[in-house]
Order: structure tokens, then sequence, then C-alpha cells
């Protein structure tokens, strides 16, 4: 595997300017977050789409056009790469081929990995539009046995059997906290949490009862990506900033009972309405995206500008 992402690695060397190579930090950039792009440098930059770049996986879903943009960002003029758009194993991908760009950032030579999403809120105390930091994750899929390290241990990468129980940087984390206040976000609209991610396949979105168990198991956020690739980041070391954007909260009351008399004489226009309430749908998923994206992507590049001032 190393020697595969070296080779990928070859490829983005005659594709990218000799200052842009040698990355410190990758970013993976969720639904609709693919604005980041814009808080780097115009000059130079290197986009390279996934689809010319060996071994990679191509993204299908609607609003993940992928490709790997090499550039600088903030006043430090820092070398980044970001990730924009990324597979789900809901599209049929292995965890490893999910998995694969994240070990090339490694190979790359990243040592700090900032992860972005779209999530669903378990936490009743979210709203739409909220941005948690994430301090822990639920690998369910993990439980089931799919899990990216399944398989002979890659020991250029880390060791067989690496804890996750420090995968969260609390450094990183604090950094974050601190951030949000400098850029005067406490007296903005959103609020700033900390909770966990519960990692679920997809593609359907959860079942009431399943949103209910997942709460009770103490996942804040729900969603369909940015666990495989933290495993096998801290596997190899670097460091995890992992963020969610809520952008629906999901529906933890039981469902009508067909014996329901209040909804047994209402009009089938009154119980579509009824019904609908609270139905995730991918539209106001990518919306509340468009709307909050711009202040996470402040937050990522000031914790950034903070963590490499001189
Ligand atoms: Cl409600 N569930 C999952 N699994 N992923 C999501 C979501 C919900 N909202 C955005 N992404």
């Amino acid at each position: 595997l190393f020697q595969k992402a070296t080779e990928t690695i070859e490829h983005l060397r005659k594709n990218v300017p000799e200052n842009l190579q040698y990355p410190k930090v990758a970013i993976i950039c969720g639904s609709g977050l693919g604005g980041l792009v814009d808080t780097i440098h115009a000059e130079p930059r290197a986009e390279i789409p996934y689809s010319d770049i060996p071994h990679f996986p191509v993204s299908t879903v609607v609003g993940h056009a992928g490709r790997m943009v090499f550039g600088l960002m903030g006043p430090q003029n820092l070398p980044i790469v970001l990730l924009v758009g990324r597979a789900h194993f809901y599209e049929g991908y292995e965890l490893g081929l999910i998995t694969y760009a994240t070990r090339v950032c490694k190979v790359l030579g990243v040592e700090i990995m900032i992860v972005t999403n779209a999530a669903g809120g378990l936490n009743q105390e979210y709203s739409v539009g909220d941005i948690v930091i994430l301090n822990d994750h639920i690998n369910l899929p993990g439980f089931a046995g799919f899990n990216p390290l399944r398989g002979p241990n890659e020991n250029d990468f880390g060791v067989r059997f690496p804890p996750l129980s420090d995968a969260y940087d609390l450094d990183l984390r604090r950094r974050a906290h601190k951030a949000w206040t400098k850029l005067g976000f406490d007296k903005g609209p959103r609020r700033v949490h900390e909770g966990v991610y519960a990692f679920v396949t997809g593609p359907t979105f959860e079942t009431r009862a399943e949103c209910r168990l997942l709460r009770t198991w103490g996942a804040d956020v729900v969603g369909m990506s940015t666990v495989p690739e933290i495993v096998v980041a801290r596997h190899s070391g670097m460091r995890v900033l992992a963020f969610s954007l809520v952008t629906n909260k999901a529906v933890l009351e039981p469902g009508v009972s067909g014996k329901d008399e209040s909804i047994q004489n209402m009009s089938p226009k009154e119980l579509e309405i009824y019904l609908s309430a609270g139905k995730a749908n991918h539209e106001e998923v990518l919306e509340a995206g468009r709307e909050a994206a711009k202040d996470m992507q402040e937050l990522v590049k000031q914790v950034l500008s903070d963590l490499y001032d001189p």
C-alpha cells in the first residue's frame, strides 16, 4: 500500500508546483463544504480531479464532484491540500478505497488532518446550522466487522492495534473553541458544541427508533462519513480535528400510532403535512451547508493561522 501511495504521489508531483508539494495539513471537505477552496490563495494553486489520480475512487453523489487541491493558506502561506468530495461506503466502495486518500496524505507528509461533514443532530439541544467539534465517535459498521484496518496490518503506517481513546486531539479542540470566540462567533446566530459522531453506512436516513437508539448510546450527531478516514489517520499518527455541521434535527419521537384518534379525521393533505415534519432529505442537507459553511471555513482557517503563528 505504501508503494501504491508512492505511485500516486509521483503522479501528483508531476502536476503540482514544487512549493505546494509538501503540505503539512490536509482538509477533507464534506457535502457542501468545498467552499474552503476559496479560502486559500488563488495563486499558485493546483487542482487535480480524482478521475485523473491513479488508484483514487471517483465519487458519484450529486454535489460531491471530487478533486484534490494544493495551495497556500493564510498570512503564513501554509502549504495545505484539500480533498473536495469523498467516496462513501454507501456508494459501494470498500473502506480501503475510501481511506486511500488519507494514506496518500500521510505519505505526502501531512501531520494534521481536518475533516468536515454534514450530519444529523441527535442531541435535541442542537439547532440546524450549529457546528459540532467532534470529541469521540461510535463506529457502528465497525461493530459488524467493517473496519478500514481489517486485513494484514500496514506496518509502514502504524501498529496492529491502534488506540482510539485519544483520537480527537485535545489541543486542536481547545484551539477550535478559542478561534470561535476570537472570530466573535459566540455572538453570532449559531452555537458551537463538542459531541460524539455516530457513523452509519446509509444511504437511508435513520428511522425514528434508530435515532432513539443512537441517542441513548451516547451519540450527538449521525452521519455517513468521516470515521473511516479518522481511523486510518490515527493509525498512522496524524493529529485529527473534525467538525460536523448540523444540517437537520433527527426525529426522536415515536411515529404516530395507526390507532391515534387525533389523526383519524385528518384529510389526506393534512396527514401528509403532519407526517413529513422532520423528515430528512438531501436538499435540506445541502441548503444548511451553504448557509453555515462560511463560518466553518473561517473557523478552520483561524485555527490553522493561530497554530502556525510564529
Ligand atoms: Cl439525519 N443521518 C445521516 N445518517 N446522515 C446525515 C443526516 C442524517 N443528516 C445529514 N447527514
